[in-house]
């Protein structure tokens, strides 16, 4: 068989990272995508080299713009060949509560949490499509499944993920291409972890495992989403959260 092609947005970030990372370990051939002014692409690329990992294909560009989106594809395919597997990774949080929110902070999450999917996803569901095979994997949130005060823009966004993921697995279950979203709890990213002790404690306290994800479990299982035995799942939103919360 061919080596398959993994696209994963926000490759750079926590948990893209650790996503490329197990894509590379399982044999495919990895393109990150990042954002230009967010991401260090050399910085990266060193430390990735530096843990053994000297093979993946880098593209820029804005996930919350079509065209920047379209483009990335096409560099994608240049370098590597045609996307098998995307991951809608990139996300960001603007988070305020709602009565002092402002629109710019509701717009920048809508648009590159939640339009991000239909930017990236209209570059190679078709493609995907035609060829028989494909798999989709969109990066919800646990807060996306339950709500969360402070953050009615990111779990508006993230409940969006998990429709989109729904309605787009109905409509391409014939076509051998699978839909999934992945709904994290709290992971154990730079981001996370420079949250103040104390603080993060008290989250941790909430947890039923009492701990918090680690990057590498996320990897393992978009890389598990990504195979051929997990053919038979689609439309699924997978809780990842430690007992945090069930659907
Ligand atoms: N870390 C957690 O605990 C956690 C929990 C639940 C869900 N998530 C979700 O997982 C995903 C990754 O989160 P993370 O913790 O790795 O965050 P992160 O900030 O480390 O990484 C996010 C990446 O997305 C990129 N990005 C942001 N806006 C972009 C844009 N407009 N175009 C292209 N790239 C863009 C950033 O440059 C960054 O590399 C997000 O969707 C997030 O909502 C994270």
């Amino acid at each position: 068989m061919t080596q398959r092609i993994a696209f994963v947005t926000g490759a750079m970030g926590g948990l893209g990272t650790a996503i490329c990372q197990a894509f590379a370990k399982d044999g495919y051939k990895v393109v990150a995508a990042y954002h230009p002014e967010f991401d260090n692409k050399d910085a990266w690329l060193a430390e990735m080299a530096e843990a053994g990992f000297k093979d993946f294909v880098c593209v820029a560009g804005d996930v919350a713009d079509l065209a920047s989106c379209a483009a990335m594809v096409t560099a994608a395919e240049a370098a590597a060949g045609p996307v098998d597997i995307l991951v809608n990774n990139a996300g960001i949080t603007r988070d305020k509560m709602f009565a002092k929110m402002e629109k710019d902070q509701w717009d920048a999450v809508i648009s590159t949490n939640l339009t991000s999917l239909f930017n990236m996803t209209k570059q190679v569901s078709a493609k995907m499509a035609a060829q028989g095979w494909g798999r989709i994997i969109n990066i919800s949130s646990v807060n996306g499944v339950k709500g969360q005060a402070g953050q009615a823009n990111y779990a508006a966004a993230k409940a969006g993920v998990i429709g989109f993921t729904k309605s787009l697995a109905q409509e391409l279950a014939t076509k051998g291409v699978t839909v999934n979203a992945i709904a994290p709890g709290y992971v154990a990213t730079k981001m996370v972890m420079a949250i103040r002790e104390d603080i993060l404690k008290s989250i941790v306290d909430t947890i039923p495992m009492r701990r918090l994800a680690k990057p590498e479990e996320m990897g393992a299982l978009c890389s598990y989403l990504a195979s051929d035995l997990a053919g038979y799942m689609t439309g699924a939103t997978l809780n990842i959260n430690g007992g945090l919360y069930f659907q």
